[in-house]
């Protein structure tokens, strides 16, 4: 209560919404949480453990295995980074034992590699794996990320409630801007407002966030894949509205080259998180991806989409039992088109999809350059009213671009 009232006043002066000129385009880059989780074992697990030498290394892959040069430049720290207390001046510490040369470096150690450090923080008293929060010290925390040189904050909303989050959110927001180094903010938010049955207001956070969870995490499943393209599909609140250049829907991190997908299933995550122009943050272990799973990662079309300059999120615009169709408009008069036919069964053969341009938006007289998304080959001149023909897998997808 008092916090409420102690931000509510701080608020009161707000007059500005977030303005930092990040995220323009969906943000590329790594993020640790789902694949090494809260392994804090560096004694047993010494190559896996949340250490600097796990950020280290995988920013040496991003340059090494050609991730940089495709556009991913975040390298980003989950929850379980910290000390168990701040120290006497109540600042945050990098774990002494697995961060030993502090964060300062570990951002000098990106930046000198022309990549960008992210860091994870949570707006209640603890993170959800029970580290220090930033409740009451938020400005704090702010500033001490900026004398880091950290360039995104990705802000958990555990051991809190949405009441205060209606304040803090936009406080830390402020309190970024307030530091002048730009640092790209990633709200949890309105996941946490979902998670209590009630539709949050996407406008005013799309006016304090660059990028925001709605939804849960994504585990290394199927299921999980097909749940959050559902919740996305459904768009209940129209949070696919708020999408543009600065602001972005965060379905959570791609799990393409990890254990619990498909070759099938990896290729619908990429081309349904182009789609939707989520952020590209993988949760990989970058020093070792099939190669067929690093082609998806770095599909030169896949992500041509995802970072389309106008910025809009693709849609569902029909759905018949597991069958989907979603399009997204591409480029700055609209005028181009990627579309996809998702099959979400996971059982049977494929599906025959046959379908008519104009049945999916495709209207102009002209007619269309067509081609197959994932390999780029030409298909044809289409008019309106042709057919596209396409077979689509079990737990697949068949992705499309017309020009
Ligand atoms: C929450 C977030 C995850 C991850 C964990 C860390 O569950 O949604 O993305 O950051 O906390 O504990």
């Amino acid at each position: 209560m008092i916090f409420t009232l102690i931000l509510s006043v701080t608020l009161c002066s707000i007059s500005q919404g977030l303005d930092n000129g990040l995220a323009v385009t969906p943000p590329m880059g790594w993020l640790s949480w789902e694949r090494y989780r809260c392994n804090i074992d560096c004694d047993n697990d010494p190559d896996n453990c949340i250490s600097e030498n796990l950020y280290t290394a995988m920013a040496d892959a991003m340059v090494t295995e050609g991730y940089k040069d495709k556009g991913y430049e975040y390298v980003n720290v989950d929850d379980c980074w910290m000390e168990k207390e701040r120290d006497a001046n109540g600042t945050l510490v990098a774990d002494r034992k697995r961060f030993p040369h502090g964060m300062k470096w570990l951002a000098d150690y990106m930046h000198a590699k022309g990549l960008k450090l992210g860091i994870y923080e949570d707006f209640g008293t603890f993170t959800c794996g029970g580290y220090p929060g930033s409740e009451f010290y938020l400005q704090k925390d702010a500033e001490t990320f900026a004398s880091w040189g950290i360039d995104m904050v990705k802000l958990d909303g555990c051991n809190s409630n949405i009441q205060d989050m209606e304040y803090g959110y936009p406080a830390m927001s402020l309190f970024l801007n307030q530091t002048g180094r730009p640092m790209l903010y990633s709200c949890s938010w309105p996941a946490y407002v979902v998670f209590s049955k009630q539709i949050p207001d996407y406008k005013k956070i799309a006016s304090y966030c660059n990028i925001w969870r709605n939804y849960a995490d994504i585990q290394d499943s199927w299921d999980s894949v097909r749940g959050i393209i559902e919740f996305y599909g459904n768009d209940t609140g129209n949070f696919s509205l708020v999408a543009g250049p600065g602001n972005y829907n965060d379905p959570d991190m791609i799990i393409v080259g990890d254990y619990g997908l498909s070759y099938d299933q990896q290729r619908v995550q990429m081309a349904m998180w182009a789609i939707m122009s989520a952020p590209l943050l993988i949760s990989v272990d970058l020093r070792n991806v099939k190669p067929e799973a690093k082609a998806l990662l770095q599909s030169d079309i896949l992500i041509r989409i995802n970072q389309d300059a106008n910025g809009s999120m693709g849609k569902r615009i029909m759905k018949n039992g597991a069958m989907e169709i979603w399009t997204k408009k591409l480029g700055f008069d609209f005028k181009g088109m990627a579309f996809a036919f998702l099959n979400l069964d996971d059982g049977g053969g494929p599906l025959r999809v046959n379908m008519r341009l104009y049945e999916i938006g495709l209207t102009n007289t002209e007619g269309y350059n067509v081609t197959e998304g994932f390999t780029g080959e030409f298909i044809g001149v289409l008019k309106p009213y042709d057919v596209i023909n396409a077979s689509v897998n079990p737990s697949g997808i068949w992705l499309g671009m017309a020009y």
